[in-house]
């Protein structure tokens, strides 16, 4: 079996061509979704990150900008700032970049990031929320994972489901997401003893570990999906993911590549939740 490539980048541009639609519907009433980031010290993956954020927002009209702050900001002056923000007009949402300086109080900055401009879905309300089925915002990287598994109609109610990497950016919610639409989930993280044995039963397997090579072949069930949500930069500059590629590509029915997976989706779903922002707001 040669898996079949579920292409983010495909998906994403469709679903932007509809986001540039909303827009100009938006316009109409003369609002334009407004989107502010912060970046908080040097962090070179962070910097490269926003970059694309702020660039997919220009792609489909979102009016967005960059704030960058010196590692050595104090929690209080991220938290004034992050007041203001609350209650500008034109921002519709607000995204602070992790990870941040280990000195910042990071449960106290994303508590106070207004419930409803908090398009990554990262305050504790959002949370709850998720684990409850009263969604306001989902993150976005779990949530182009769901994207991209209805795009290929991929069926998630009754299948055995194991997502490896339990952070609350990417494991917790993708768990709570499908097991919400009906799976039976399993998670896995660095501590768990014998994964294969868990990633073995997997029709999805969605591995979100940060482990270059984590995932071989005989670790996948014939004909699974495979998700791979890592970002790995190799000693030699290329970007991998999770997953063993190639051999994977050889049992599973369906694969996502990296790049080109999951990390366009990531952007998208920033987007969509951006402008869902506004249309609830003035819609
Ligand atoms: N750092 C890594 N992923 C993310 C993300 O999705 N949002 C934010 N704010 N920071 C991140």
């Amino acid at each position: 079996m040669t898996a079949r490539l579920i292409d983010g980048r495909m998906l994403s541009h469709r679903l932007r061509a509809n986001m540039a639609r909303r827009i100009a519907v938006l316009a109409e009433t003369g609002v334009t979704p407004g989107l502010a980031v912060l970046l908080v010290g040097e962090d070179p993956a962070s910097a490269v990150y926003v970059g694309r954020k702020i660039k997919a927002c220009a792609s489909v009209g979102i009016r967005s900008h960059t704030e960058r702050y010196p590692a050595t900001i104090t929690t209080e002056a991220l938290l004034a700032r992050i007041t203001e923000l609350n209650a500008a007009e034109h921002i519709h949402g607000i995204l602070l970049q992790l990870p941040l300086p280990a000195h910042v109080d990071m449960a106290r900055v994303l508590e106070t990031i207004a419930v409803a401009k908090d398009v990554d879905g990262f305050h504790l309300y959002n949370v709850g929320g998720l684990v409850t089925g009263h969604t306001v915002f989902s993150p976005c990287t779990p949530y182009g994972v769901m994207k991209l598994l209805e795009s290929e109609a991929i069926p998630i109610a009754g299948q055995n489901v194991v997502v490896v990497g339990a952070s609350n950016i990417v494991g917790k919610p993708m768990a709570l997401m499908l097991m919400a639409a009906g799976a039976t989930v399993s998670i896995c993280h660095a501590g768990t003893r014998d994964l294969a044995q868990y990633t073995i039963m997997a029709d999805i397997l969605v591995v979100a570990a940060g482990v270059p090579g984590l995932i071989l072949p005989q670790m996948v069930k014939r004909g699974a999906v495979v998700i791979d949500v890592g970002i790995n930069r190799l000693a030699d500059g290329r970007i991998t993911g999770d997953v063993d590629f190639a051999g994977v590509s050889a049992r599973a029915s369906a694969i996502t590549p990296v790049p080109g997976g999951v990390g366009p989706m990531t952007v998208t779903m920033l987007l969509e939740n951006t402008i869902m922002s506004a249309e609830r707001r003035h819609g």
